[in-house]
């Protein structure tokens, strides 16, 4: 079933120490731990707890969804250690789309290329029309070309993906100087927020820390359901226990992302040892984070009054601090100008890598000789994000984000038993602890959160995947390295000419 090939772990390592095919550049290594760690928190702190907080704190989990933020965390750092054990043991450009290449096979390699290539591309666009309201909002820009609903145009969204495109292929080090000064930027008014939060928490906000559960009122049926309601027939409620889990679902979204910092594994100088540091300082501070701001929000404020579109400035506001809201608006445009950077980079090295299987046409997975960059993909995937974010109005879609992260998560947490099982000899400077039983965990974790995404959203899912599959079958299959690798072994060399 050639469907299923899979390549072999020395032609990924390889791939990634040579100076790239026929003697062309290849990416170059010049990330340390803390430009790792800077990717990865500049694509995690995003929109996630700057809105998320309010709106399950009110609607779902009351106080409580301070433990939804660290049950979300909890099963983002067993993701991250599936990752950081596959990304240690074979650094690629492609993480989770080389890692079930070598695993699963082609088939499974391209769906799991494909969707993340639909995570970071749609995740770009999204974030892009956010900040674009952001900016209309602090200037007083014309609704027409700035606003997420009603643009014609979206001027604003188109400039930002083209400008932070510019940078990201002009180099990885002039990427990683832009993010790591956002990121500083974002940190310290995040870490701010709850040192200064603190001194406003009241006790009786905390009370009930988990309101008694209580049947949803006329909610969302039909396709906005989640799936485990459509199939179980589930009563929908909220708070409770059950309120918390279901937040938990929701704020997932605010981890999402951290798997960018695996596709940096050809342009990082001590791969083995400074991925899984990537990786995991990125969720750890993350989820300290998180849990912190979550927790000085609902204690600022009664769960019931919280604002759901600024939970964090208007916490401030209530207690007659509003010279702090300025400070959280600028810490959210500075959260989602990198979010936007690091989703154009991980995409370039997603393309980039499935390019260079030939998967799609190999001519675009071009290194520029300077820059070090896949300069060709990312100047094709640039355009076309920001052609997306400039025509339609994506807001709905972001839920697709979380489900293509989530089946990553999945396949990645399913490939280390078995690259285990195959490889026993590889070198692994990582190991999750307790394999096969927290890779399996994590997979069922991540399948269960996304079974609490919306009918609606898993129908565009599989609509995008068809979508991949006609392109798999119609192009990738036949023309990739390996099936042409295949070809030429079974064709008899000609006879050579009396
Ligand atoms: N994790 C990112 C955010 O919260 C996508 O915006």
């Amino acid at each position: 079933m050639s469907v299923l090939r899979t390549k072999p772990i020395k032609d990924v390592l390889a791939q990634g120490d040579a100076d790239g095919d026929d003697g062309k550049p290849g990416l170059r290594r010049r990330l340390g731990p803390v430009d790792l760690m800077g990717f990865g928190i500049g694509i995690v702190i995003g929109t996630g707890i700057f809105t998320l907080t309010g709106v399950e704190a009110k609607n779902s989990a009351g106080p409580g969804v301070v433990i939804s933020f660290g049950i979300a965390g909890v099963v983002a750092l067993l993701a991250a250690l599936c990752y950081a054990e596959l990304a240690s043991s074979v650094p690629t450009a492609g993480s989770a789309y080389t890692y079930a290449y070598a695993t699963m096979g082609e088939i499974v390699a391209w769906i799991i290329g494909w969707d993340l290539l639909l995570e970071f591309a749609l995740g770009a666009a999204v974030v892009a029309r956010g900040w674009s309201g952001y900016l209309a909002d602090l200037f007083g820009l014309p609704s027409a070309w700035f606003a997420e609903e009603g643009s014609i145009v979206n001027l604003g969204a188109i400039g930002i993906v083209l400008l932070l495109g510019v940078v990201a292929i002009v180099g990885i080090r002039e990427s990683a100087r832009v993010t790591n000064v956002l990121v500083l930027v974002k940190v310290a008014i995040c870490a701010f927020v709850v040192i200064a939060g603190l001194f406003f928490v009241k006790a009786a906000n905390l009370t009930p820390f988990i309101p008694s559960s209580e049947p949803a009122g006329a909610g969302d049926d039909g396709i906005k359901q989640p799936v485990t309601q459509a199939l179980f027939g589930l009563e929908p409620s909220v708070f409770g226990f059950v309120g918390v889990l279901t937040a938990a679902a929701v704020v997932f979204f605010a981890y999402t992302g951290f798997e960018a910092v695996a596709n940096l594994g050809e342009e990082t100088r001590k791969p083995k040892r400074d991925l899984p540091l990537g990786l995991l300082g990125t969720l750890v501070i993350s989820t300290v984070l998180y849990i912190g701001v979550s927790l000085v929000v609902v204690g600022m404020v009664k769960y019931t009054e919280i604002d759901e579109g600024a939970p964090i400035a208007s916490a401030f506001r209530a207690v007659g601090a509003g010279w702090a809201a300025t400070l959280v608006s600028i810490a959210a445009v500075a959260g989602l100008t990198s979010v936007i950077l690091v989703d154009l980079v991980a995409m370039g090295r997603i393309g980039f890598a499935i390019a260079r299987d030939g998967l799609i046409p190999p001519s675009i997975a071009k290194v520029h000789p300077r820059w070090g960059t896949p300069y060709r993909i990312a100047a094709i995937m640039t355009v076309a994000v920001a052609l997306l974010a400039g025509f339609l109005p994506l807001s709905a879609l972001a839920d697709l984000v979380s489900i293509g992260a989530l089946c990553a998560f999945m396949l990645v947490a399913i490939a280390v038993p078995i690259l285990r099982k195959r490889r026993p000899d590889l070198e692994r400077p990582f190991k999750v602890p307790f394999s096969p039983v927290l890779p399996i965990v994590t997979a069922v974790a991540c399948l269960y959160l996304s079974l609490n995404l919306s009918v609606e959203t898993w129908v565009r899912f599989l609509i995008w995947m068809a979508l991949g599959a006609i392109i798999y079958f119609g192009y990738g299959h036949r023309k990739n390295r390996l099936a042409r690798r295949e070809h030429a072994e079974d064709t008899p060399e000609p006879a050579p000419t009396p």
